[in-house]
């Protein structure tokens, strides 16, 4: 959601690099991709993008969305489905107000334990796409690149293989940019390695892809020629 709230609100960083930016700065790119990734919890990211920008103009900062009336919460939403969660959003970003001064926690651990309605996915993502911090950040698509890359042969819906992959997202993370390491494996597996006819000729990991190696050698054991 950066690289979308870069191009959709222009406003994400301002181009400015980390350590330039003040901490209110850091704190509305945190609000910016929180935003986000609720809204893309349930939606595709092509229509994502209208409500986003929508949502942007309404309530600029968290402390625009702290003041609204839940009415006016609820009627932007509306499209979206699922009004618990702009309304949890609502909430949560009064007590961001409240307890934090507007600025959404600096840790993975902290967003999780102290925000309501933020996730282990939420929080990895708030952490490591907006504050730069070594999170790591496993979606459906992130398990299904992982379990391909390392060949893992188990049901990627069983809680303890989630759990593997979470420790694996962990050990592969890089340190100096963990927000676009993560995001990057989002999109791998949203446009490359897809559930169905993955694009194993355009991705740039299939030289390390065990999955694809694995294929490759029962395909030439069964005589055929790749
Ligand atoms: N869906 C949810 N979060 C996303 C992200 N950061 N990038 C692309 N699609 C997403």
């Amino acid at each position: 959601p950066w690289r979308h709230a870069c191009e959709v609100g222009g406003k994400v960083s301002g181009g400015k690099g980390w350590d330039e930016m003040t901490l209110e700065e850091k704190g509305q790119r945190g609000y910016e991709v929180w935003v986000s990734e609720v809204m893309l919890q349930q939606t595709q990211v092509a229509t994502v993008i209208a409500y986003y920008t929508k949502w942007m103009k309404a309530f600029p900062t968290i402390f625009d969305l702290a003041k609204a009336e839940e009415d006016t919460v609820t009627q932007l939403w509306a499209g979206l489905g699922y009004y618990s969660r702009a309304r949890r959003l609502h909430e949560a970003a009064k007590l961001v107000v409240k307890n934090y001064s507007g600025i959404l926690p600096m840790s993975a651990e902290e967003l999780e334990k102290e925000v309501p309605g933020v996730g282990a996915y939420t929080a990895g993502a708030i952490a490591s796409i907006a504050y730069n911090l070594p999170a790591p950040l496993v979606d459906g698509n992130v398990v299904r690149v992982l379990s391909r890359v390392r060949a893992i042969g188990a049901d990627p819906k069983r809680k303890d293989v989630v759990a593997l992959h979470w420790r694996l997202a962990k050990d592969i993370l890089s340190h100096d940019r963990p927000g676009h390491f993560n995001q990057a494996l989002m999109d791998l597996g949203a446009t490359v390695c897809t559930p169905n006819l993955p694009k194993c000729g355009e991705c740039p990991i299939a030289g390390v892809c065990r999955a694809l190696a694995e294929e490759k050698a029962t395909k030439l054991l069964a005589g055929k020629k790749l």
